[in-house]
């Protein structure tokens, strides 16, 4: 199963969000002939329709299908509910092969801080197996080079305990805009980077991530497309 990992688009009228790179972003996901897209939240930047509107045009030039979860600035301004109608249910269940892709809304409106809560959390209990990919906005554990921890999900241990039991192998999120892996208990946490905002004191990057016997995660810069491979 071969995954395009995209995260914190961004999409906006500020000078941060760099359209041309979103684009390189997708052409180069489009060249890697991924199985599914998971974009992992923040595709706007204050959950606006009007870039609701444009990202989804962006996202319409995949050639795979894709899947998206929102962020903490997509709920904003009550966006979350245009959420639903560009992207359709914030908590959802697709399958890709024999993996089943489990989308988590981890956004509170108008709070940056994550959460999953309980009536997700049954929701998983019911739904997981040792083939499901967990994909959210919030980052479930510590990332480096970031300054002081915060935002973290407010319900990480839980999450992580359940994840544990269920023999849960990878987990994909965003948020921080640096990217970085953690491998815990045997679960590959993989934070993705911003594909198209200049807010990040790091280059744009997206991942190539592919799931079989092993984890191989690629990240991808998106200027010079150079990458750096990570093999668990
Ligand atoms: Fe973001
Ligand atoms: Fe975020």
């Amino acid at each position: 199963m071969k995954i395009g990992h995209i995260s914190d688009i961004h999409y906006g009228k500020s000078w941060m969000f760099v359209e041309r790179k979103a684009r390189k972003a997708i052409e180069r996901i489009n060249k890697e002939e991924v199985d599914v897209v998971v974009v992992t939240g923040d595709l706007t930047d204050y959950g606006l329709r009007d870039e609701y509107k444009g990202v989804k045009k962006l996202l319409e030039e995949l050639s795979s299908p894709y899947v998206a979860v929102p962020g903490n600035h997509d709920a904003r301004h009550e966006g979350y509910k245009i959420f639903e109608e560009y992207f359709g249910e914030r908590f959802f269940i697709k399958k890709f092969g024999r993996y089943k892709f489990i989308g988590l809304d981890s956004s509170e409106p108008d709070i940056d801080e994550g959460h999953v809560g309980r009536e997700q959390i049954e929701r998983m209990h019911s739904s997981m197996d040792s083939n499901s990919v967990i994909f959210l906005h919030h980052h479930l554990l510590p990332i480096p080079n970031t300054g002081r921890e915060r935002n973290i999900l407010v319900d990480a241990g839980d999450i992580l305990k359940l994840l544990s039991e269920y023999g849960v192998k990878l987990v994909l999120n965003g948020h921080k805009h640096v990217p970085w892996v953690w491998n815990i208990n045997n679960i590959v946490v993989s934070t993705a980077g911003t594909a198209s905002c200049e807010r990040t004191p790091y280059t744009q990057s997206f991942n190539i991530v592919e799931i079989d016997k092993k984890i191989k995660i690629r990240k991808i810069n998106v200027s010079d497309g150079k990458e750096k491979i990570i093999v668990f």
